[in-house]
């Protein structure tokens, strides 16, 4: 049986298509790649995390000299949330970043890499409601999927192991 799978997505790229809110929280993920340690790569990457109550939480890569034990930037500011927030629920991510490298490569979008929307995704479960996620590039244009699932189908979860 032949069965598919789309979802929706909203893409931005125009002052003014973003709600005030979510513009707040892009420009948190693009002050969060201040806080990039990425010397390997040159890739800064932020990530912002709106919570429920209204308070961001900022994250950036962490790299390591021993490249495996470098942290992206969305689980970096997962960790400072469990710290500082523990049990606080996740609206919305938004994740940028900046190619110090070259500078002139600001056209893809970012998508969070797989152990990162892994990670979304427990934390969605956990918290049973969806998480949005606000993705973009230095050029200001963006998407905005509604529910992190859909980044991630067929998923392996706690479902699986219970
Ligand atoms: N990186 C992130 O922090 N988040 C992503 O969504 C993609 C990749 C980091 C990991 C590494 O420090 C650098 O970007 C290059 O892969």
């Amino acid at each position: 049986m032949d069965t598919s799978f789309s979802f929706p997505y909203l893409t931005f790229g125009q002052p003014g298509d973003l709600s005030a809110g979510d513009a707040a929280l892009l420009e948190a993920a693009r002050e969060a790649t201040q806080l990039a340690y990425a010397p390997y790569s040159g890739f800064e990457v932020g990530a912002a995390l709106l919570l429920d109550n209204g308070a961001i939480v900022k994250g950036g890569n962490q790299e390591n000299a021993s490249y495996p034990a470098g942290i992206c930037a969305e689980r970096a500011a997962l960790a400072t949330l469990s710290s500082l927030y523990a049990g606080m629920a996740i609206h919305t991510v938004a994740i940028a970043y900046r190619n110090k490298r070259q500078p002139e490569r600001n056209e893809l979008i970012l998508s969070p890499c797989g152990i990162c929307r892994q990670s979304l995704l427990e934390v969605a479960k956990r918290q049973d409601h969806p998480i949005r996620l606000i993705m973009s590039n230095p050029a200001g244009e963006g998407l905005i999927v509604d529910n992190i699932i859909n980044m991630l189908p067929f998923a392996f979860s706690g479902d699986h192991l219970h």
